[in-house]
């Protein structure tokens, strides 16, 4: 996957993709990331890139021109169709699903606004895909951008060790993940559930089956609202 993060604020990545799993990925070649100063690309003599709104009003606006010139250049001789993805928090709620549906992409492109909004024909004729991260507002795109970009490296192949991570952690299959445990069986008097200890592979992943649904119900019961649950899950959640 290829990964262009259009910022002014490039610093910011540094220790994000350069440390742990993300370092590792990129090491490995499974995704490349560029981040492009977009101020670089102002054709005007003071590089300015933002300016003020028309009818008024407070705060500056991200003007056209510069992200325009910015991801022409980012796409030339790619050959690929890129999502264009714009950090808003008036986006699409970002969840798993999202990042599942990202990971099947090869170019992304993230355009990350620093206290100014942008100009509507950015989103009108250059955006793909608009995503807010929470319903919270932050000074930047740029936090939000590498919140999504970590969700979805981990999901490329060969990213996470165990490939079976990323497909049992919470949300893959709709549910919370279950408690877990390690050693010690019995720490300051707190044990270990006995059925994690048995051995018997078909009680522990039902189980575990039990202990996600229970816990999706107590804190995420917005989670269950549109699955179909079978007659065991319906059993168990009437225990
Ligand atoms: N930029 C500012 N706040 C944001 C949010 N919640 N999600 C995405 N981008 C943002």
């Amino acid at each position: 996957m290829r990964i262009d993060v259009l910022s002014l604020f490039p610093e910011m990545y540094k220790g994000v993709l350069e440390h742990s799993i993300l370092k590792k990925a990129a090491d490995n070649g499974a995704f490349t990331c560029r981040i492009t100063d977009f101020r670089q690309y102002a054709d005007n003599k003071h590089q300015r890139v933002d300016d003020y709104t028309y009818g008024g009003g407070a705060g500056m606006l991200l003007m056209p021109q510069p992200i325009f010139d910015a991801v022409e250049a980012v796409t030339k001789d790619t050959g690929t169709k890129p999502r264009i993805i714009m950090m808003t928090p008036q986006g699409t709620r970002y969840n798993q699903r999202y990042a599942e549906e990202l990971a099947k992409e090869d170019h992304l492109i993230f355009l990350c606004g620093h206290y100014e909004g942008f100009d509507e024909r950015i989103r009108q004729s250059l955006v793909t895909d608009e995503i807010s991260i929470g319903d919270y507002v932050l000074t930047g795109g740029e936090l939000a951008s590498m919140v999504v970009m970590d969700s979805v490296i981990r999901l490329l192949p060969g990213v996470l060790g165990n490939e079976v991570s990323a497909h049992t952690d919470s949300f893959s299959n709709g549910l919370l993940e279950h408690p877990q445990y390690t050693r010690p069986a019995d720490f300051r008097g707190m044990k270990v559930p006995d059925v994690l200890l048995s051995g018997n592979h078909k009680l522990i992943e039902e189980w575990r089956h039990k202990e996600s649904l229970r816990r999706t119900l107590m804190r995420r019961p917005d989670l269950l609202e549109n699955r179909i649950l079978t007659d065991k899950e319906k059993e168990w959640l009437q225990e």
